[in-house]
């Protein structure tokens, strides 16, 4: 079994359908919850899937006091892959280092990114997405590197943009495929863990 946290920053939608998703996985075991925010809804997604939740607000600590309390949680907790899901910090060279996988020559950090990439990266990309001349976007699942949303894509889908949307409608639409998206990456990575050519499927 893989031990495997989810960080999430605000709802927890897509932490509640990976967790959802967690019976029907042979080799991938969601082992904790971290989030930075202390309102987040993620905390009752954890404690309805009987999950432990480590909540580290940033405020009272420097980003490399943060990371270094949130990797010691790492440590004993044995993660080694990190889902991110809606988490809102970027992870310092040094964090993306300590799950570097020499044969994937990857850290086993993945991400959703509710856009196109490499359209629209980093923060409101849903906004930036409504807001350009484009009449479809999509979502995207990576592997995170040093850069802004710039890691290795592994998985996209795109929806449409019609003229009646407003960025609410918009944004449900988006939301909806990142809900299936990321239960079936897991399936795949799953998949994947299971034999010795991960590098060959991802
Ligand atoms: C999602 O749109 C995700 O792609 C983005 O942040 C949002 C998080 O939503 N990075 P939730 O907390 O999973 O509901």
């Amino acid at each position: 079994m893989i031990n495997t946290a989810i960080f999430a920053s605000g709802n927890g939608s897509n932490a509640c359908k990976l967790l959802e998703h967690e019976h029907q996985l042979n080799n991938i075991r969601f082992s904790l919850i971290f989030t930075d925010n202390p309102n987040a809804g993620v905390i009752k997604v954890a404690q309805k899937f009987n999950k432990p939740i480590v909540v580290i607000e940033k405020k009272y600590y420097s980003k490399a006091e943060h990371e270094r309390i949130i990797l010691d949680y790492m440590k004993d907790f044995k993660i080694t892959w990190i889902l991110l899901a809606g988490y809102m910090r970027i992870l310092s060279p040094h964090f993306i280092d300590f799950f570097h996988d020499t044969s994937l020559n990857q850290s086993r950090i993945i991400n959703i990114h509710p856009s196109k990439l490499p359209k629209f990266k980093g923060k409101n990309a849903y906004e930036q997405a409504f807001n350009s001349l484009e009449n479809e976007s999509g979502i995207t699942i990576h592997f995170v590197d040093k850069g802004v949303d710039t890691g290795k894509l592994l998985l996209q889908e795109s929806f449409e943009k019609y003229e009646e949307d407003d960025l609410n409608s918009f944004k449900t639409r988006g939301l909806k495929v990142e809900h299936a998206l990321y239960p079936k990456f897991l399936t795949i990575l799953d998949n994947a863990l299971g034999t010795n050519t991960l590098e060959e499927i991802l």
